[in-house]
């Protein structure tokens, strides 16, 4: 096994795709690896062949971060047999996304790639990948939520965990998750002039966001694919992952807030909530109002108070507007929070009334629940920090 065909590289460098391309090659595709010694070199052998078969130029650049089971190793030994293939091994950083893009730093063609590593994506998808990147087209994505395509056997949790991400992606960045119909994909292509001028900050597992979110991407397409179950080794996936799919989502959705700005947001919406309890606390107990009022009336204080200081303060820099541009903002905003307002009322009723649980319990549970579709939902009709 030859140790000096492998090309170490050291992490934790800003990573910046050039616009330099070699004409010659069709397509650099990624393979991340991590502990896949096991399943390495019958994806790689796959993939050579039906490239090979389908014409296309290619070279196959696994990613590997220092595998204890030397999968860089087990990597090197296929290249004689397979010549597009090179090898990196990266020592000082770990993490899918930063992979990916470790590997298209060092890519040669003009359309970029990345497929797992452990023969969960079949290779044939690609073919139909790159048919679907034509001249107006930057990214094709292969899905398993279009009909053809799908999940082996995922257990109903693992879908639910699934889509529950998918969702919140939604609802932070619309105009990004939005934008395809399995935004979680780990296997897609994209045109390198699309992310070549970006900076890209990849998080965790999900590339595809990064792409999406900070790339210039005109059309995207996709085609269906199965997710197959794996064969050997096992996921890399940890509880610890989710919490940086959403450290992601927030990093993207508050993207050109400065940090002063964000201070200053989570300020106000974190003293809003005081305001809110203590105003309710205050006209229900010391006012002796019922409890719908109370609520009512508290919830429409905590509303004037986080749209004014959002408005005057937070990003007063930011927004310089006419004085009608703003009363239409601050009225659209307000009308909205109403109408969830109303959906909270209900909600404490119903907790109060059905499930019996005491009225200031009832009220904290509502405002727990609510009062972050109310800033989502303000932060899209409004002050807008980000693109999405
Ligand atoms: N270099 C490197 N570093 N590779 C990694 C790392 C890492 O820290 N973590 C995982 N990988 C590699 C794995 O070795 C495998 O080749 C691939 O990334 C996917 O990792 P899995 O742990 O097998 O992920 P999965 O099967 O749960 O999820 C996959 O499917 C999802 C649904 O399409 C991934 O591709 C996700 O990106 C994808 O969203
Ligand atoms: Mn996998």
């Amino acid at each position: 096994m030859t140790g000096g065909a492998v090309v170490d590289v050291v992490g934790g460098q800003a990573l910046q795709i050039t616009s330099d391309h070699d004409g010659d090659v069709d397509v650099s595709l990624v393979i991340p690896t991590f502990n896949e010694a096991g399943n390495i070199a019958d994806l790689v052998r796959r993939l050579h062949s039906i490239l090979g078969d389908a014409g296309v130029s290619h070279e196959l650049i696994v990613v590997d971060d220092d595998s204890p089971d030397r999968t860089w190793e087990v990597a090197a030994g296929l290249i004689d047999e397979v010549p597009t293939l090179r090898v990196l091994r990266r020592t000082g950083e770990s993490g899918l996304a930063s992979a990916v893009v470790c590997g298209w730093t060092h890519a040669r063609s003009r359309v970029l790639g990345v497929i797992d590593g452990d023969g969960q994506h079949p290779p044939e998808v690609l073919v139909e990948l790159l048919a679907a990147l034509d001249e107006r087209t930057d990214v094709a994505v292969a899905s398993r939520h279009l009909p053809g395509g799908g999940v082996s056997n995922w257990s109903a949790t693992r879908r639910l965990l699934s889509r529950g991400a998918q969702a919140l992606g939604l609802l932070l960045l619309p105009g990004t998750v939005g934008r395809v119909t399995d935004p979680m994909s780990g296997y897609f292509l994209v045109r390198r002039e699309a992310v070549a001028a970006q900076e890209l900050h990849p998080v965790g597992y999900k590339i595809l966001l990064e792409v999406l979110a900070r790339g210039d991407i005109r059309r995207v397409a996709e085609a269906p694919y199965v997710f197959l179950e794996r064969e050997r080794g096992e996921s890399k996936v940890r509880p610890l992952h989710y919490l940086d799919y959403l450290r992601h989502l927030m990093r993207l959705r508050v993207l050109p807030l400065r940090s002063q700005a964000l201070a200053r947001y989570l300020a106000v919406t974190l003293t809003a909530l005081v305001v809110d309890a203590a105003t309710f606390v205050w006209l229900f107990d010391g006012l002796d109002l019922n409890l719908t009022r109370s609520a009512a009336l508290a919830g429409e204080v905590a509303i004037l108070y986080t749209v004014l200081l959002l408005d005057l303060w937070t990003f007063a820099g930011r927004v310089a507007r006419t004085a009608l541009d703003r009363i239409r903002r601050l009225l659209g905003v307000q009308l909205a929070l109403g109408v969830l307002l109303f959906g909270r009322l209900m909600v404490i009723n119903a907790l109060v009334n059905w499930f019996h649980l005491g009225p200031l319990a009832a009220f904290l549970v509502a405002l727990a629940a609510m009062t972050p579709v109310g800033h989502l939902l303000g932060s899209r009709l409004t002050w807008r920090p980000a693109r999405g």
